[in-house]
């Protein structure tokens, strides 16, 4: 059916390969690629044994050719310590195979420095863990109504099969995170908010409970929590519209400003939510100012589902004067983070210097920063960097992504793509590298169409449903390369490719593993040495568009 044979390659000593406890994937192709199907009775697993011994190396491996989570092991070589400097030749560069590779990675080696693209396919990776950037706060992906309404079609089974495949620490991709819509997003059946009714309500009396469908939801979290024995998941909140009485086009979608005299109550609003979802047992780590502030004012023409305008020096009054101090002085709302901007890379930094202006105190009461990733492919990620660099005490976190929005993407799931897994892989990557400490994507699973959402506005999703299987798609493995290696707690470490085809980031955990994740771009085979300082080189062969988790000691 597939050509399958064309695995991972080790250069050295590879000490057993595969593993008995892990359920493999059971590939399905589609013209447009591969996905692993699970039904009510099957679904892949990932079990892995660290290694134990100093230089020994756990690779997880995952390809567009149809690894998924592909396990095998291998060892540093200790004898090379570092990449050699000056003239230096190894054997005689003739018989043997050995020699001649070492002499071109030599070659390589004093290309390095200048950063020069070496022709041949040999590769350096240097790690070094004494440099260290960003902690990790974690992964996630965001549960919906469209998500909520998803699983509500599924059996129990196929239900526990998606939450332990996102957040089970043992079999699962471990993640940490959730983003909640407060109220409706695009992704639900239809557009709503708190308190419709009555209108021009200061006092939001009617907003003395929660609604049935956050009942619902509360209620499969905790089913997810129970399966997956994972009780500390960041959930963290967004609004996407208040009710339309407190706009001024009041709609939930379109151009429209928070009119002057609800101010206070769109800040109370906030805080009663929270206060409610806490006392229905779902506390929240954070929320932000606002899902893509910038949708109601800029670009109304394009987006046809709920949102709120925001102008960066009005948004600036409003948290300073209103939604801060609201959040202070409520005994839940207090401990909340909240998180400023939640819209595309480029309106960093500047959005934190006119909230400035709008109120200088505005700023202080944020502790992060969230972005989105629709424009990353045309925004320089040296916007994170100027946004690190300019609030070193607040955290970045990319809150969603998806791939499907874009006028010439297709609308919807496209089954088994490995141009949406490249898109991610490298996009979490480039985050990484530049001062971001977590990536959220996007709705938990979608149905066939990328829905449900009353806006047509469809995606893909990690998980898509058919009703009676899911099919979980390569980007699926692409985020569990990260979520289930890099725990909460993890440091970036400098890790320096020499050729533009291999991209890397590493990490340095808290129980002292050392994780570097590669991407090979390349269309063919590209030979890697991964150089780290305390443990020699380790040789890896990397098939044609493929990605690695390597895991030492
Ligand atoms: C479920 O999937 C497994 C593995 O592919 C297969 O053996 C089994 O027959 C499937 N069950 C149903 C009901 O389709
Ligand atoms: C390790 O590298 C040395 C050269 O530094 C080489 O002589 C030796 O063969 C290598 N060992 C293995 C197992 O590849
Ligand atoms: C690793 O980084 C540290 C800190 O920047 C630096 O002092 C050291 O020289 C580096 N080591 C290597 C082997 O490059
Ligand atoms: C309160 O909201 C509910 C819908 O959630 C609505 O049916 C009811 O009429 C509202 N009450 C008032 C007094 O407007
Ligand atoms: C900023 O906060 C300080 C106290 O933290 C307060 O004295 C001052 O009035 C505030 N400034 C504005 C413009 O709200």
């Amino acid at each position: 059916m597939l050509v399958y044979g064309i695995l991972l390659q080790l250069v050295i000593s590879i000490v057993s390969a595969n593993t008995a406890s892990s359920k493999p994937c059971v590939l399905k192709s589609f013209n447009t690629g591969l996905v692993c199907v699970c039904n009510s009775t099957y679904c892949d697993t990932l079990i892995f044994k660290l290694p134990v011994k100093v230089g020994d190396v756990l690779i997880i491996s995952s390809s567009k050719s149809g690894l998924r989570f592909h396990e095998s092991q291998a060892r540093f070589n200790e004898s090379m310590k570092r990449i050699p400097h000056g003239p230096f030749h190894y054997g005689d560069g003739n018989s043997d195979t050995s020699s001649r590779y070492m002499n071109k990675i030599i070659k390589v080696v004093k290309k390095f420095e200048g950063i020069e693209e070496p022709l041949d396919s040999y590769v350096n990776i240097m790690v070094n863990k004494s440099n260290k950037f960003q902690s990790v706060i974690g992964f996630g992906g965001a549960f919906t109504g469209s998500v909520s309404y998803n699983l509500k079609q599924l059996s129990k089974e196929l239900q526990d099969h998606i939450y332990q495949g996102y957040y089970s620490k043992e079999v699962g991709l471990a993640y940490n995170m959730m983003r909640i819509p407060i109220g409706g997003c695009d992704f639900d059946l239809s557009p709503w908010a708190y308190n419709e009714e009555p209108v021009h309500d200061i006092f939001l009396s009617n907003f003395t409970k929660l609604d049935d469908r956050d009942i619902e939801k509360i209620h499969q979290i905790n089913e997810l929590k129970k399966i997956t024995k994972n009780q500390e998941i960041k959930i963290f909140g967004a609004a996407w519209s208040p009710p339309k009485w407190m706009k001024s086009n009041n709609d939930y979608t379109g151009f429209s400003v928070l009119r002057d005299e609800y101010y206070q109550t769109w800040a109370d609003y906030h805080v009663k939510y929270l206060e409610l979802m806490a006392k229905n047992g779902l506390p929240f780590w954070a929320i932000s100012t606002g899902n893509e502030p910038l949708n109601g004012i800029i670009f109304p023409y394009f987006v046809h589902f709920m949102s709120l305008g925001w102008d960066p020096i009005l948004q600036g009054k409003w948290v300073a004067d209103n939604l801060g101090p609201a959040m202070k002085m409520s005994p839940v709302a207090k401990n909340v983070k909240l998180l400023g901007c939640d819209d595309q890379r480029y309106t960093l930094p500047g959005w934190f210097e006119q909230m400035y202006k709008g109120s200088p105190n505005s700023t202080e009461f944020l502790d992060g920063v969230a972005v989105h990733w629709y424009a990353d492919k045309v925004t320089s990620a040296d916007y994170l960097d100027q946004t690190a660099e300019q609030f070193p005490n607040k955290f970045i976190i990319a809150s969603e992504a998806s791939s499907g929005d874009r006028p010439w993407d297709l609308h919807k799931p496209e089954l088994g793509s490995w141009n949406r897994f490249e898109d991610y892989f490298l996009d979490i990557i480039e985050d990484f590298n530049h001062y971001v400490s977590a990536w959220v994507d996007w709705n938990l699973v979608l149905d066939e169409s990328g829905g449900p959402n009353y806006a047509n506005n469809y995606v893909d999703a990690a998980i898509v449903q058919t009703g009676s299987e899911l099919y979980k798609q390569p980007i699926f493995y692409g985020l569990g390369h990260f979520s289930r290696f890099v725990p909460e707690g993890s440091v970036r470490i400098k890790s320096k490719s020499s050729n533009k085809y291999v991209k890397s980031v590493s990490f340095l955990r808290p129980d002292g593993y050392t994780v570097v994740i590669l991407y090979n771009m390349a269309e063919h085979y590209l030979h890697v040495n991964i150089f780290d300082h305390d443990h020699g080189a380790l040789r890896l062969d990397l098939p044609a568009k493929s990605a690695h988790t390597v895991v030492y000691k």
